[in-house]
């Protein structure tokens, strides 16, 4: 079967089924006056070998005008037919005096209208044009959630990642606040996303605070809000991100990165079901479903009192725990495949294939980047791979046993020798760019260590990833 795209529509056939001549004939002068291209059929047998004929050269029609009463096959034989096949075209039924009976019978069979005859021209064009609107919706609307879905597909078929997925699916349909924990790149986001998505409040809001990103100092006032005036800086009122999540998820992102103070603040909200903004005298009520991830041992940091015990209940109802890539390798292979096929289809080609001695280095390496490193390994190669699959030599050159290749960059950066740039500001983005991408691998793509490592304060290096787009 051909795909329909949603924008096609307006171009596409109408198809007019009727056993009177003279209305097929009125319907086709009508219609191709208003530049559609119009296709007859005089009963429904003759309109299903057309759409076997038009659909086996990819072409469908936007929608179909049939009759009821017609010999052989009737109109609701028709439709049933039709309704059997795979994105059947939606269907106005036009009846005939003293048949209105019958026509809503047939939407109630899944007809979207009905016209009566003596059939006007404006009402037969504005139900056409609606019935087409509708149908443009509704593909529109399938290929977002199939977009929606690939983003975020949690993919794994070892035995832990089938018992998550199961997890997450039980969970997603609860209120109870889930912790997510698991080292950096292991897919606690998509996990998070996962939750969110399959649970009641997928329409609402997600809204991410990653709380290692913000400086200390700023921590309240993005999560409650501030008053216009509240502390120096403050010009403008600003809602924090528990009210913009209202309604939806919060997903509080690194967890363990935040500071005590605003523990306390954090879980007073969670309890009591609202927010005050800082400055602000009185109370917001917010309804949030709450999700947070750590790669931290949060159990540790309790232990260690840098974090909250009570709140740490309040977070930990349901433990989720993603283990490191290299304890489930068999998902390798298959992770693999589907970035290459993720990166082709970015760049508009065939996706490469996985030799099996690329394939094998894959499997035996030892990603303490997990996933992320695995994505970002691929990705990179997939630039540099000159045959159809991706061979043992792609995989080392990106790896960096290459010494020479080692400072080229994914292809998303652009440009590969800083002193190649034509300015300064080029030269700058570009060098900083290769300084963090390599500090942060050196690191296995833990910030907080790359931060502790390079001497810099982790929201700062937070900025710059984001900045260079080298994390996500
Ligand atoms: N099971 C998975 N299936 C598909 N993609 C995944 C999976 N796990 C991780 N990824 C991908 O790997 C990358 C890192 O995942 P994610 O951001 O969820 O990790 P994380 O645990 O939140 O990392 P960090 O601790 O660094 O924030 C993303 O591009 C994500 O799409
Ligand atoms: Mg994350």
């Amino acid at each position: 079967m051909a795909k329909e795209e949603p924008r096609a529509l307006d171009r596409a056939p109408i198809l007019v089924v009727d056993d009177d001549g003279d209305i097929r004939m009125a319907l086709e002068m009508l219609l191709s006056y208003e530049g559609y291209e119009v296709w007859t059929a005089k009963d429904g047998a003759e309109a299903l070998a057309r759409l076997d004929a038009e659909d086996a050269q990819g072409r469908r029609p936007a929608c179909v005008l049939s009759d009821m009463k017609m010999p052989g096959m009737d109109g609701l034989e028709f439709l049933e037919a039709l309704g059997e096949r795979a994105e059947a075209p939606p269907v106005v039924m036009i009846s005939g005096h003293g048949d209105v009976k019958t026509a809503v019978e047939a939407v109630r069979r899944g007809a979207v209208n009905f016209l009566e005859k003596p059939l006007d021209d404006n009402h037969v064009l504005v139900t056409l044009r609606a019935a087409i609107r509708e149908r443009r919706l509704a593909l529109q609307n399938t290929a977002l959630k199939k977009q929606l879905g690939s983003r975020w597909e949690l993919i794994g078929e070892s035995e832990v990642m089938q018992r998550l997925k199961k997890q997450v699916e039980q969970v997603a349909g609860a209120e109870a606040s889930v912790l997510i924990t698991g080292e950096n790149g292991t897919g606690k986001e998509v996990v998070a996303r996962n939750l969110h998505l399959l649970g009641p409040r997928a329409s609402e809001p997600f809204v991410t605070v990653n709380c290692a990103a913000i400086p200390e100092e700023l921590i309240e006032s993005e999560l409650f809000g501030h008053e216009k005036g509240s502390f120096t800086g403050a010009n403008e009122r600003r809602t924090g991100h528990f009210e913009a999540a209202d309604g939806g998820t919060l997903f509080l992102d690194e967890i363990g990165d935040m500071p005590l103070e605003a523990q306390a603040k954090v879980l007073r909200a969670l309890e009591n079901h609202e927010v005050t903004r800082v400055g602000a005298s009185e109370t917001v009520p917010v309804n949030i479903r709450v999700l947070a991830a750590t790669n931290a041992d949060l159990a540790e940091a309790v232990e260690a009192k840098t974090f909250r015990m009570d709140l740490f209940y309040r977070l930990n109802v349901v433990p989720l725990v993603i283990p490191p890539l290299r304890e489930r390798r068999e998902d390798i292979p298959l992770l693999a495949r589907h970035f290459l096929e993720a990166s082709a289809g970015r760049q508009g080609r065939a996706p490469l294939g996985l030799s099996a001695e690329a394939e094998e280095r894959l499997m035996s390496a030892d990603w303490a980047g997990n996933v992320r490193q695995l994505r970002n390994l691929l990705e990179g190669a997939s630039v540099f791979a000159e045959g159809a699959e991706l061979s043992l030599e792609d995989v080392d050159q990106v790896q960096g046993a290459h010494p020479e290749l080692s400072g080229r960059r994914a292809p998303s950066s652009g440009a590969e020798d800083p002193f190649a740039a034509d300015t300064f500001e080029e030269f700058k983005e570009e060098s900083e760019t290769l300084f963090f991408r390599r500090k942060l691998e050196e690191n296995g793509g833990n910030v907080k260590r790359t931060a502790e490592n390079l001497g810099m304060q982790r929201s700062h290096l937070y900025k710059k990833l984001d900045r260079y787009r080298i994390r996500d």
